[in-house]
């Protein structure tokens, strides 16, 4: 029988999928590029959204998010994150992209500093700059561990409001230990700063890895902290707009709400996506926990298919469907290796640009692996074809 996650419908995708992939490329190419799912999201959401679209009203919901999203998110948190979060400290925003958008437009002044990480997604960088902050970059290599934080307290000034911490890290996989967690908390702490957590891909976690999110670590580090979310990576939502932004402070909701912008309808998360998310979290744990099964396979089949080409070596991801492989060996730059592996071998790869993750990236291209194992393994035969041969 095919799996759910064979089940990838490239004509609907052509249409449909967007950001650097199927429809946005042409019809030969293989994107394996913006992290979003080939295969369908899960029934019960479908399901769920047939039963509220056929009522036929789209009222204004409330700003800050409708009730029944509010209390899945926090029942998620208290469930699976060991964290009690108060839905009414809760926010609905249109995506996770919005929520770092708004945190870092509720916390950082003209000329403030936010400190971000050394390869991250691009979205953090983005936002900083979009309010007038200034990001510093803090190094975490490919293949880090056990890191102690040396060397950040320098970076810290007097400007310094945000710490942005990305938890697994995007784009090399990397899963936070409680120990890595603490010394950052309580960095934070010593300087009174701002975590932003983003933990959208807290959910997708391989076998031995664990995931800890830093507002469980210690009462004092919780109040600080804003976790981000949303639901484009585990269920595969992303066109639907949904995500959410979760405080432990009535002061920190306050800021946060007041620069989502929510309550004057500007900006607003929609009752449908909310819904869509609310049922992902509240009947959606099989179908997601079959999908990271599916996943790790993928992952494990990527990362060795990487490691077989001469001039690459990929390390294999504690969480995210991103592998981040260092193209280094090859004595081509990131974009001359996507260049070729575009153009000859018809595959679309992330190359590790600064403008995607920052200056470490140079050397790497991300790939994406969330498709079927069909799509996964032409894809990769065909990027082995092509490197084998430049
Ligand atoms: C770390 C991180 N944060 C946020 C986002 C954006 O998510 P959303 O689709 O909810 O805006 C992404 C998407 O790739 C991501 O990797």
């Amino acid at each position: 029988m095919k799996s759910q996650f064979s089940d990838v419908d490239i004509s609907i995708l052509k249409q449909r999928a967007y950001n650097l992939r199927w429809a946005a490329l042409p019809a030969d190419i293989i994107p394996l590029t913006a992290a979003d799912p080939d295969y369908r999201s899960p029934e019960a959401v479908a399901d769920a959204l047939t039963k509220y679209v056929q009522d036929r009203y789209w009222s204004y919901g409330p700003a800050e998010g409708i009730p029944q999203f509010r209390e899945s998110l926090a029942n998620f948190y208290a469930n699976n994150r060991n964290l009690i979060a108060d839905p009414n400290q809760i926010i609905a925003t249109d995506s996770a992209a919005y929520g770092i958008y708004m945190t870092c437009k509720a916390f950082l002044r003209k000329g403030d500093e936010a400190i971000i990480f050394d390869p991250v997604d691009f979205l953090f960088q983005y936002s900083v700059n979009e309010v007038g902050g200034k990001a510093i970059r803090y190094s975490i290599p490919a293949g880090s561990d056990d890191i102690t934080f040396a060397g950040l307290e320098d970076l810290i000034t007097d400007k310094t409001r945000l710490i942005c911490l990305c938890n697994p890290l995007n784009p090399t996989g990397k899963v936070f230990t409680p120990a890595e967690l603490t010394i950052l908390g309580n960095i934070a702490c010593k300087y009174d700063l701002i975590i932003l957590s983003d933990e959208i891909w807290s959910d997708i976690i391989f076998t031995p890895f664990k995931f800890t999110s830093i507002a469980a670590i210690s009462e004092a580090i919780r109040a600080r902290t804003v976790i981000v979310t949303g639901f484009s990576k585990s269920y595969g939502l992303a066109g639907l707009r949904v995500g959410a932004v979760t405080s432990f402070d009535p002061d920190v909701y306050s800021r946060l709400i007041q620069a989502s912008l929510h309550n004057s309808t500007v900006h607003g998360a929609n009752t449908a996506g909310q819904i869509a998310a609310a049922t992902a979290m509240d009947h959606c744990a099989d179908w997601l926990k079959k999908s990271i099964e599916h996943l790790q396979n993928m992952r494990d089949l990527c990362v060795h298919e990487l490691n077989s080409i001469p001039g690459v070596t990929c390390i294999a991801p504690e969480g995210c469907y991103v592998a981040f492989a260092n193209i280094k060996g090859t004595g081509l730059s990131s974009t001359e290796v996507a260049d070729v592996i575009r153009t000859k071998g018809k595959v679309a790869v992330v190359p590790g640009r600064e403008e995607w993750f920052g200056p470490a990236a140079e050397g790497y291209i991300r790939l994406s692996f969330a498709t079927s194992e069909e799509i996964l393994t032409e894809a990769m035969s065909r990027i082995k074809k092509t490197m084998c041969t430049i």
